[in-house]
């Protein structure tokens, strides 16, 4: 799972035992050598996808953009400013070093669930990786005004989600084990370390986004298949504000 430049299993119980933020600065180093780092695969379907329905944008947002994997997607797609927004320092040093090269992008240490009011209006595109699990059902909807907010009229808040897991299915009781052990953890351990799996439904975010006040549509990413019953085993979400 991990490759030899990854976490020692000692390094990731220290991260797992910190807050969110702490956990992330002590893991940023090595965070792109682990599963955690949205694989390059999800980031072209994405790509791909939006090149192909929506062509090119103005500015663009990556909120939640750790060390920089869907930065360099906005960097091709948007023709403007690029905003990476993250609560750790650590994640953005590192998606500093690593987009160093375009001044178009910069990088904001903030908390998405209260995004900074002089970010407001200012996007066209705004996409996210790999971090709804750190975030309950009930911090959604300050998570998604905070984006409608920063998008223009008219601007795409673009992410990927999967199709629910059947409980047939091993990985369904591999992640509700690790959803129990946090919530077990988060219990008995301050400060807690919110990351679950299974908290983040397509029903449950359409209707937050919804309220937020976006227009919502999902398109099939067929780069991954389909389920045995059709269903498409990954979604785009395109809310538009
Ligand atoms: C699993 S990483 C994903 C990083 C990157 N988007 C990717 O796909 O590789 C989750 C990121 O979310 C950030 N994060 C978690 N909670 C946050 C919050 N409330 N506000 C901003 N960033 C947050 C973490 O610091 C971390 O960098």
């Amino acid at each position: 799972m991990f490759s030899s430049h990854g976490p020692s299993v000692r390094e990731l119980a220290v991260q797992g035992l910190s807050s969110v933020e702490r956990g992330y600065d002590l893991l940023a180093p090595k965070f792109d050598h682990t599963p955690f780092r949205t694989p390059d695969r999800m980031l072209d379907a994405v790509e791909e996808t939006l090149a192909r329905r929506e062509g090119t944008f103005g500015a663009g947002l990556d909120v939640c953009c750790g060390t920089g994997a869907g930065t360099g997607l906005l960097r091709r797609l948007c023709r403007d400013r690029i905003t990476g927004v993250d609560l750790s320092a650590g994640m953005l040093a590192e998606a500093g070093r690593r987009h160093a090269d375009d001044d178009r992008v910069d990088f904001v240490r903030a908390d998405a669930r209260d995004l900074p009011a002089d970010l407001a209006d200012s996007y066209d595109l705004a996409v996210s990786f790999g971090a709804f699990g750190h975030f309950l059902p009930s911090e959604r909807p300050a998570l998604f005004s905070g984006v409608h907010s920063a998008l223009r009229p008219g601007g795409l808040f673009a992410f990927p989600i999967g199709a629910p897991i059947p409980p047939s299915s091993p990985v369904w009781w591999a992640v509700a084990g690790f959803d129990a052990l946090m919530r077990v953890r988060n219990a008995v351990w301050r400060p807690p370390f919110v990351m679950y799996y299974r908290t983040f439904p397509l029903s449950g975010v359409r209707a937050d986004l919804r309220t937020a006040g976006f227009t919502v549509e999902t398109v099939p990413l067929e780069h991954f298949g389909r389920l045995p019953g059709g269903a498409p085993r990954w979604r785009l979400v395109l809310a538009r504000r």
